[in-house]
């Protein structure tokens, strides 16, 4: 029996008690046996969750790029680590092996230097799907920058935020990005994000869609001349288990986005152990990840999970409709993919489709399949499981969150057995546990509750960057010693979970985490607004669609709130990005309040989930007068 690799019921059962009685040396004979360490840890395991504090490894000494490029070169130097598919799918298909990944990385890592990049510095990293997007984050990692990857399709207000929450002083981006048939300025938007960022000192800029773009002198610099000039080897920064690899943002329930810091060690291990095991990878298959680098499913399951245990991994720079909605089953098809790892939002949208785009195409590659981000309903399970696996590749619907840095609740595929819409069981060392709104954990069997994880595991963020404070309310002051998802479930007969979606203002658009503060805030900065209020509606491919409510400063005539929803929807994409965008706008004359002042949006919620039967007691509201008003302009 391995550890490291599950193959059986009766072994996940073995290994996963061992891991919960045991779990540092359960952590510790993984970390052994499978990577590389310049320097062995002192302390396996260190951890307060009152403080909190999590360490990992103490005291040992590594380079993740050793890790996921350089320690395959021996045997694995030829084999392809990842086919980079382009958007258009004339344009040829790169395979980039191990040894090439290594030059690579290396001259990117020198480049970076040359430009002034020391260790602990912050790089952003503002890319669409092309292989620098890998290359650069490994870069970073390998001269021990820190990176954060901003998702281009983040609008130049929010770039600005984030790179100047954690002062970063270079961004890499390119000239442009391919979308389909849209071509999107990136650099135009780096631009203007720039005027408002005082640390930047330089930009790199990858030749993309070689449009005409402006360079302004001194700062910016196209990477390619660079890299020709650019030694192809650069040793590795040692790094300590706890320094930081990387910053990755995602939206709170409140205020700006929160900077989840993630550390080197403890990443490497978890997301290379949930790979191996999720996806049941082995030696010569091809796996693919449709994410985009920008979340962390791509950086723990497109770059470092794969990477680390020497595998192919597909970046595809496109979209699933481009040419044609048969464009996944191409690449599959193409690539004889053996995993497939995609969103419920995709396979809803896919499925509204023609099946002679899936049919057409011979998909007996698969092996695995896999899905992320939000709950998938048992409709787009049946649909990927019939016609994409034809009931022949497991579906692993895996849990987890850009907090735990890897997969924390999946089935492992050809082990446990799977039922639609639950993410079945958690993983060797991950220890959930349910609790009651009282604060008390709910034991046993058929019972639903909160999410908590009540041990800490190697992949988990150590921090929020800047505000340790703001992570410990937010994560571990709701339930005393316990680390808080956000999220319900509930636990079955079997002990199998399933995940029933966010307890908080956070909703989930396509598989995005959009908090509703920020979207509000954009909002209310329209001159003709007063107030906003956002919440989640049923949408049959997004899973869900954001709903506002807002009241004008002045009531004005109904014939503009056309134009209005244009406005405030615009105003929602600077801010923050198209993927905010309102899908329905209610103007109205006042927003059900507390007598404290605060916005009841349960009852907005069943509004716009036209549950209006039962409302439940709104005689103690400060307006009750309104909700019928509400209700009766619902749209
Ligand atoms: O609500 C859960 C949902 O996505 C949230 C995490 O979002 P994010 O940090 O953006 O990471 C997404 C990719 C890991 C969770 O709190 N979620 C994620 N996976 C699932 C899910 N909900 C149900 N089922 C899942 N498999």
């Amino acid at each position: 029996m391995s550890n490291y690799h599950i193959k059986n019921l009766e072994e996940y059962y073995q290994v996963y008690r061992k891991s919960v009685r045991d779990p540092e040396s359960f952590w510790a004979e993984i970390a052994e046996e499978h990577f590389v360490w310049r320097k062995p840890w002192d302390k396996v395991l260190e951890w307060n969750f009152s403080t909190p504090e999590v360490k990992w490894f103490e005291g040992a000494q590594l380079n993740i790029t050793e890790n996921c490029i350089d320690r395959h070169l021996a045997t694995k130097g030829d084999k392809t680590a990842i086919i980079f598919e382009p958007n258009d799918p004339s344009e040829k298909a790169q395979h980039i092996s191990y040894k090439e990944l290594h030059e690579k990385v290396c001259a990117f890592a020198n480049v970076l230097k040359d430009q002034g990049v020391k260790k602990g510095d912050r790089v952003c990293i503002y890319l669409p799907m092309i292989p620098e997007l890998a290359t650069s984050i490994l870069a970073c990692a390998r001269i021990g920058a820190i990176h954060t990857v901003v998702f281009a399709g983040f609008s130049a207000t929010a770039l600005s935020t984030r790179i100047n929450d954690c002062e970063c002083n270079m961004v890499i981006t390119s000239d442009g990005s391919f979308r389909g048939t849209k071509t999107i300025d990136l650099k135009g938007i780096v631009d203007e994000a720039l005027e408002s960022t005082p640390t930047i000192k330089s930009v790199l800029v990858v030749k993309r869609t070689k449009a005409d773009i402006n360079m302004k002198s001194v700062r910016d610099h196209w990477l390619q001349p660079l890299l020709d000039k650019a030694d192809k080897d650069c040793p590795i920064e040692i790094m300590d288990a706890e320094d930081p690899l990387f910053i990755l943002y995602t939206s709170g329930s409140t205020g700006k986005p929160k900077g989840m810091m993630h550390t080197t060690a403890g990443y490497m291990v978890y997301t290379a152990y949930t790979f191996k095991n999720v996806f049941q990878y082995k030696n010569g298959d091809v796996y693919w990840c449709t994410a985009d680098i920008g979340w962390v499913t791509g950086h723990s399951y497109i770059v470092y999970g794969p990477l680390a245990n020497g595998a192919t991994t597909i970046l595809f720079e496109g979209v699933p409709n481009h040419p044609d909605f048969g464009r996944f089953w191409d690449i599959i098809e193409k690539h004889k993919v053996n995993q497939f790892y995609t969103a419920p939002t995709a396979i809803r949208a896919l499925a509204k489709e023609k099946l002679d785009y899936v049919e057409n195409h011979d998909l007996s590659s698969l092996k695995v399949l896999g899905t992320v981000g939000e709950p998938i309903n048992e409709e787009a399970w049946h649909w990927y499981n019939d016609n994409v696996g034809k009931k022949m590749s497991p579906i692993v619907d895996t849990w987890w969150q850009t907090e735990t840095g890897g997969i924390m609740i999946s089935p492992i595929p050809y082990t446990t057995p799977t039922i639609p819409t639950y993410a079945t069981l958690p993983l060797p060392g991950v220890q959930p546990a349910l609790m009651d709104e009282h604060g008390k954990e709910i034991k046993g069997n058929q019972v639903d509750g909160r999410l908590c994880i009540k041990f800490p595991w190697p992949g988990m963020a150590r921090t929020i960057w800047g505000d340790h404070k703001r992570y410990k309310e937010t994560y571990f002051s709701t339930y005393e010693n316990k680390y808080f998802t956000g999220d319900g479930a509930l636990r079955d007969t079997v002990g199998y979970y399933r995940i029933t979606g966010r307890v908080d203002d956070v909703i989930i658009v396509s598989g995005h985490n959009l908090g509703t503060a920020p979207i509000e805030d954009a909002i209310n900065e329209h001159p003709a607004v007063a107030e906003s209020a956002i919440v989640g509606f049923p949408h049959d491919v997004k899973g869900n669609a954001l709903y506002g409510y807002v009241i004008l400063k002045e009531t004005g005539e109904s014939r503009l709130h056309e134009n209005l929803r244009k406005e405030i929807n615009q105003i929602i994409t600077e801010h923050i990005g198209p993927i905010a965008k309102l899908d329905k706008i209610q103007f109205t004359v006042g927003l059900p309040k507390t007598r404290s002042g605060k916005i009841m949006r349960r009852i907005l919620r069943k509004i716009a989930h036209k549950e209006t039967d039962n409302l439940g007691d709104i005689s103690t509201l400060l307006n009750p007068e309104v909700v019928q008003e509400i209700i009766d302009n619902a749209l």
